[in-house]
């Protein structure tokens, strides 16, 4: 009989403050679109610091379904994409990897069809894609959807003018995609401003696309009828970065993070400086320092240069044992609430109204059985376990490897005590 699929889990025990330099890996949420643009250009590109991790190793999957051939040498990627591809998502691998629909647009530009399941909503509430496929329809494509799964197809793209209802970053990125080989100019207004946008711009440019105002609200783009494959290093992950940040906030310490690109963490570091974080740019990235109790401070969430959606689990856990009350407000998501039902199990004081989290801080959390849900909860969780009292058992350690490469070394080098187990 096959055996069950095992899950594991964290085993964090309270060690006293970090010390020392922990290496920031490549952006998840930025190589994920880098190989889905790969699709645009036949030949061989090779992508350096590509973490190591299960949602790179999920977009290869589906890349390989595609027909591109995907290697791995150390951090880097080669993608061997031919002159023919299989333009289908299935459902099998979106479900597993919501960055999936990443290849749309690329497909419709490249093949004038794609077949693509549609991603289900997940614990983050509704996670609609009526943005991307409105404006695909202005450059020109033309979908139906049954059963679940989305055809698209052209008869070539056309530039047009696309504003945006709000700044998504995945709907910009799709557009900015296939608009680099649609014929004729594309504006894309109220676009996204996160600097995965604009490494993404770099890629397509490197590949000899034209693109101006990638990082501001207007992208415009003069179509190219052929790219040709690229080389580029991946940008570092602001959201590791901010995780080791919070890490150091809560146990305390002096971490240097090597690699992390402090222009691309200026808010948070201004909010963490309002709860006694101490941060500065370093030749080697940045430094960080921490030694006293974290101060309460208003958090709400917005697209970049705001608070990402993504630091907020970690700043409510830090919240949780902050000097006073703190409110976080969500204005992103309408769910990614989950992850507070297990910090108040380890004894924190928050109450959530909407979209709304009033955290009141307590001396110290207790340790506890606790769940990951997904993979920012997992990293909000180990960052409140580094502060418990006593042991915590983080389940669902598998989120983590979804977007934290080598996260249990790269703490354990910190000085945390904490350890993977089979469950
Ligand atoms: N939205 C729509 N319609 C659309 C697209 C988006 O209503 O067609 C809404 C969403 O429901 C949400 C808001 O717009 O309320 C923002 O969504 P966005 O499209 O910007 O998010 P995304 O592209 O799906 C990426 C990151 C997320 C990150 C968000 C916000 C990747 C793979 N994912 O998602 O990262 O939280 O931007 O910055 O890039 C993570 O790494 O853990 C993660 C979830």
């Amino acid at each position: 009989m096959p055996s069950a699929p095992t899950e594991s889990a964290l085993v964090v025990r309270p060690n006293g403050p970090l010390k020392g330099s922990v290496p920031i890996s490549g952006a998840k949420n930025s190589v994920l679109k880098l190989m889905a643009a790969a699709l645009l250009a036949p030949g061989t590109h090779t992508v350096h610091n590509v973490p190591d991790i299960t949602d790179v190793a999920v977009m290869s999957q589906l890349l390989d379904h595609m027909g591109v051939v995907v290697r791995r040498e150390g951090s880097t990627l080669t993608l061997i994409v031919g002159e023919e591809l299989i333009a289908e998502a299935p459902y099998e691998l979106v479900a597993k990897m919501r960055a999936s629909i990443a290849v749309l647009g690329p497909l419709l530009a490249r093949c004038g069809t794609a077949s693509v399941a549609m991603p289900g909503g997940d614990d983050f509430g509704p996670r609609p894609i009526d943005m991307h496929l409105r404006g695909l329809e202005l450059l020109g494509a033309e979908f139906t959807s049954s059963r679940g799964i989305i055809e698209g197809r052209c008869d070539g793209l056309l530039g047009a003018n696309i504003v945006l209802e709000f700044p998504s970053v995945g709907a910009t990125e799709n557009l900015l995609m296939a608009a680099v080989r649609a014929k004729g100019e594309t504006t894309i207004d109220n676009a996204a401003r996160e600097p995965e946008i604009v490494d993404l711009a770099a890629f397509l440019s490197q590949m000899g696309a034209q693109v101006t105002g990638a990082g501001s609200s207007t992208i415009s783009v003069e179509g190219t009828e052929r790219l040709s494959p690229a080389e580029f290093t991946v940008m570092p992950d602001r959201i590791e970065a901010a995780t080791f940040l919070a890490a150091t906030g809560v146990a305390g310490g002096e971490v240097t993070l090597t690699g992390a690109r402090p222009d691309h963490l200026d808010l948070l570091c201004q909010k963490f400086g309002d709860m006694g974080i101490k941060t500065s740019p370093d030749p080697d990235g940045l430094w960080v320092f921490m030694n006293e109790r974290l101060h309460s401070v208003d958090v709400s969430t917005l697209p970049y240069p705001g608070i990402a959606t993504d630091f907020k689990p970690l700043i409510v856990a830090m919240l949780t044992v902050g000097d006073d009350v703190g409110i976080v407000t969500e204005n992103l998501f309408t769910g990614r609430f989950r992850y507070i039902d297990e910090l108040i199990r380890m004894g924190a004081d928050i109450r959530t109204e909407g979209h709304h989290a009033v955290v009141r801080g307590v001396d110290r959390l207790s340790g506890a059985p606790v769940r990951a849900h997904d993979i920012r909860a997992g990293a909000a969780l180990v960052v409140a376990a580094l502060g418990a009292e006593g042991e915590t058992t983080i389940v669902g350690a598998e989120h983590l490897d979804r977007g934290y490469e080598r996260f249990v070394d790269k703490l354990v080098a910190l000085g945390a005590d904490i350890e993977r187990v089979s469950v």
